[in-house]
């Protein structure tokens, strides 16, 4: 379980498959917003306000914070070992193969469920959409049990298209996503134009009417670390810029800029949303809406930038689950060509070129999560997926820094120790902010792992025999 993968060796590996090197630091800003801004900001602000009232800002700030320490860590670690697979390669070569496997699992349960809750957040917007076109389709069509609904459809059929794009083999072009991107921050823009006159100081008190830390109040979670550790979710994205490490021009500057500049972007950006959507309105009217920012400008009574707000969700969602559903396949190759996974279920196509047969799977579970589960259930189960990785990668960071300081780095982060702590007790704070229910889960999930581990991986795994 303590035997790793060489660095030198992923280096090589890197330097020998010949991508093109096209890419530079504005595509990858591109790449890092586009897999960021998502349901996070577009729908979970809503819930967000629920948990924690108008702190909801302090939320938004908390996250960022954590998410800022941890891309500092990828940064460092997507120059040094420059290879697919990101946070499962990393441990792979730093913490060993047991390390590795269970952040691969959890990656994969975080990819899986992530196109999941962005698909029922752009389901909330499609809704709201045709409602507003005149088109009214019964609500046991639109939500799934927990709802009073039978099924989320339109969540499902999003999932679908996504994948059927992803096996005809659609390349993810630079310049589409940066149009679609732009699209996404425009109508945030526009948000913000339109709600911040309306900004009633009024409206942030009580700053915090549920406390600081989370728990459960008249059956609901509550608390300004419940609305982090939901609103985490909202800011990751930024280690998708990892996996373009061997197409860059520049590497060293291009990941730092792309990583870094992509948070720092879409704090920013995100602060101000948050700001604007409170105090534009009292955060109980907006809270339950299935599409928050829309809404709130349905009530300032601007209808066509709501209209806006929808388009641009409905349009350019998707993308984040093109980016997850992609990054999904990814993960699951770099496993299974480390011999955890057979490899014969991540097989290219040979006339699309892509992995359809695994790309028809993903789509299945993640439409049947879905379609059945709630937004806020769906998106604490990723984020527990992804605390976990990026626990590994700052790990990995400090532990690398101490056994090989004289490593070459393209990038090294600041402050290591301190920012690789802060990031550490940070992911743990809002790993047990998340409800029990979620905790739960996760660990279950990681038994299933350890014992597909134990039956399988262990014994086939490519360091097994050298
Ligand atoms: N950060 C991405 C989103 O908010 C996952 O949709």
């Amino acid at each position: 379980m303590k035997r790793r993968i060489s660095i030198d060796d992923c280096t090589r590996s890197g330097q020998g498959q010949g991508l093109k090197r096209t890419l530079s630091w504005p595509h990858l800003v591109a790449l890092g917003v586009g897999a960021i801004v998502g349901t996070g900001i577009y729908t979970l602000t809503g819930v967000g306000a629920d948990r924690a009232g108008p702190a909801v800002m302090l939320a938004f700030l908390i996250a960022g914070a954590v998410c800022a320490c941890a891309a500092l860590a990828y940064a460092e670690l997507a120059t040094l070992i420059p290879r697919a697979g990101s946070a499962y390669t990393y441990s792979y070569a730093v913490l060993g193969e047991g390390l590795a496997w269970i952040v691969g699992w959890s990656l994969i349960l975080e990819y899986t469920v992530v196109c999941a809750a962005v698909a029922v957040g752009w389901s909330g917007y499609a809704s709201g959409f045709l409602l507003a076109a005149g088109i009214d389709v019964p609500h046991v069509l639109l939500a799934g049990p927990h709802a009073g609904g039978i099924i989320n459809l339109p969540a499902i059929l999003i999932v679908w298209a996504v994948a059927g794009l992803l096996m005809l083999g659609t390349q993810e072009s630079a310049r589409v996503n940066a149009v679609l991107v732009s699209l996404k921050l425009v109508a945030l823009a526009a948000f913000i134009v339109i709600a911040a006159p309306a900004f009633e100081a009024g409206n942030f008190s009580p700053f915090m009417p549920y406390g600081f830390s989370a728990h459960e109040e008249g059956g609901m979670v509550r608390g300004v670390m419940a609305a982090a550790a939901i609103i985490f979710f909202a800011f990751y994205g930024f280690d998708a810029v990892s996996t373009a490490a061997e197409e860059t021009k520049n590497p060293g500057r291009d990941l730092t800029i792309g990583i870094l500049g992509s948070m720092v972007l879409c704090t920013l950006i995100y602060m101000a949303v948050a700001a604007a959507a409170v105090g534009a309105m009292p955060f109980q009217e907006f809270a339950e809406s299935g599409d928050p920012l829309a809404h709130i400008l349905r009530g300032l009574g601007a209808p066509e930038t709501a209209r806006l707000i929808g388009v641009a969700a409905v349009i350019a969602l998707p993308t984040v689950i093109l980016a997850f559903m992609y990054g999904q396949t990814r993960i699951f190759f770099a496993m299974a060509r480390d011999g955890l996974l057979p490899e014969r279920l991540g097989r290219v196509n040979a006339k699309t070129g892509t992995p359809v047969a695994m790309t028809i799977v993903t789509a299945l579970v993640v439409s049947v999560i879905a379609g059945l589960f709630p937004l806020a259930e769906i998106a604490e189960l990723a984020n527990a997926g992804t605390l976990c990785a990026f626990i590994a990668v700052s790990v990995s960071m400090m532990v690398l820094r101490r056994r090989e300081p004289a490593r070459p780095r393209v990038f090294k982060a600041p402050m290591p120790f301190v920012v690789g702590t802060l990031a550490v007790l940070g992911c743990l704070y809002l790993f047990i902010s998340l409800p029990a229910m979620t905790q739960e889960r996760f660990f279950i999930w990681n038994t299933i792992g350890v014992i597909v581990y134990a039956l399988y991986g262990r014994r086939k795994s490519r360091l097994a025999s050298v």
